[in-house]
């Protein structure tokens, strides 16, 4: 791709979430293998609220709404003068040079005056502190993690890395062997016995035998759900909110004569569960359609075991979806809050007395976790913790919060057990 083309397609990426606000993972890029465009996109999406405030100061006046997408490739120009490893001369000139293919040649004058300014100002910007997130997330984290808040922010403005989770039929040591014989390196993680995290990400078609399900792209933090749960052949199980199928197949994987049921809201994402599935050759799964805070998809009959993997602000995962920060408001906690209750209310009328519900969220938020279960065990005669006894993450007053960190993704679990009638 060309290097003008390449800025082109990272501002095209960068407008759909900032001026359109809908999220990158909905974003199609023309030419799918271009690791520096991305590259580019989540660098300005991350570093958006710190490049923002500079740009808006430096711009003085803000531009017409019609030519708001000029203020995107500023952004775009500043996060490569102020992150990137691209030498400033070029960032400046490629970066101008959009300005043309857009047709407005009227502003590469500003585009270059500021972005100039900037490159003049790189040291004095760099050593003022900026958190980088939204002024309603920095409170919130401040005042849920005040020892740890900095490392959060730090964390949640670099790249996670790729760890997968090898299928034991295709067992760890010969698969790692096998990857790196491919020229991939890779690194165990003690908690999580399936996952190898890459030392260097790659596109999932480097990886040897990926299309007959030898391994899934999972984060360590996830891979603990189904150990977790530890579901048994024969059990009668239910995945919760499932979609594309990660700890469904997991849950496969570990119980493989287990009757398991796999249902999510979005028909979309079930198509990738149905993907998911099939990769792994399982055909034992029933995958249903349905509201998990409603009853009409369920056939009536108790279930042992519910993974609960809650729709959840996924504040754990910013390092994999720093759109999260620009697209995320404080209601939308509130409505998550209160769905998440609702699923846990309508969830565990379902489950066998003497069952185990496992509630899981990729947030760090304390209100859709050690609170909401908190709450939900208050209310609940029937409901006990059962301890987690893992060397891992923050042990809560009930359930085990991970923030995020090097090789897990940030992360909250609780085990409830229903009493024996
Ligand atoms: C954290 S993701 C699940 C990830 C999945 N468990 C995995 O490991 O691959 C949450 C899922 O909840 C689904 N969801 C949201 N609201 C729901 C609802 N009311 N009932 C069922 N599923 C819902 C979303 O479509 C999304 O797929």
């Amino acid at each position: 791709m060309e290097n003008s083309n390449v800025r082109l397609v990272a501002l095209d990426a960068i407008c759909w979430v900032v001026l359109e606000k809908k999220s990158l993972s909905a974003f199609v890029y023309p030419d799918q293998n271009s690791s520096l465009t991305k590259s580019l996109v989540f660098g300005t999406i991350r570093f958006y609220h710190q490049l923002n405030d500079i740009v808006t100061d430096l711009l003085k006046h803000s531009l017409k709404k019609e030519d708001l997408d000029i203020h995107c490739l500023i952004l775009l120009g500043a996060y490569q003068i102020l992150h990137s490893n691209i030498a400033a001369h070029a960032s400046i000139f490629e970066t101008v040079d959009v300005a043309n293919t857009i047709d407005k040649p009227w502003a590469k004058g500003l585009v270059n005056a500021i972005l100039r300014q900037i490159d003049r100002d790189k040291g004095k910007l760099l050593s003022e502190k900026h958190a980088s997130h939204p002024t309603w997330l920095v409170k919130k984290i401040k005042q849920y993690y005040p020892q740890d808040f900095e490392q959060i922010f730090k964390q949640n403005n670099t790249q996670a890395p790729m760890t997968i989770r090898v299928h034991p039929d295709f067992q760890l040591d010969k698969y790692q062997q096998q990857l790196s014989e491919c020229g991939i390196t890779t690194q165990k993680i003690k908690i999580a016995p399936q996952a190898l995290v890459l030392d260097q990400a790659t596109s999932v078609f480097n990886l040897p035998e990926f299309e007959s399900g030898a391994c899934y792209v999972q984060d360590g933090s996830a891979q603990l759900s189904a150990t977790l749960l530890d579901p048994q052949n024969h059990e009668y199980i239910l995945d919760a909110c499932s979609a594309p199928g990660g700890k469904t197949t997991h849950l496969c994987e570990l119980a493989p004569k287990a009757s398991i049921v796999a249902i999510d809201s979005d028909e979309y994402r079930l198509e990738r569960v149905q993907e998911n599935l099939q990769r792994f050759n399982i055909s034992s799964v029933k995958v249903i359609q349905g509201q998990a805070q409603q009853y009409d998809w369920w056939d009536g009959e108790l279930f042992d075991k519910i993974l609960l993997d809650a729709p959840c602000s996924a504040t754990g995962v910013i390092r994999r979806h720093p759109d999260i920060k620009l697209l995320r408001k404080p209601k939308d906690i509130a409505a998550l809050v209160t769905l998440q209750q609702q699923i846990l209310e309508n969830l565990w009328t379902m489950l066998k007395p003497g069952g185990t519900l496992l509630y899981a969220t990729c947030s760090i938020l304390k209100t859709e976790n050690e609170q909401q279960i908190t709450r939900f065990l208050e209310s609940h005669e029937d409901a006990k913790e059962t301890k987690i006894d893992l060397d891992w993450g923050i042990k809560t007053s009930v359930g085990i919060q991970q923030l995020p960190i090097h090789n897990f993704d940030g992360f909250y679990y609780a085990k409830l057990q229903k009493a024996v009638e």
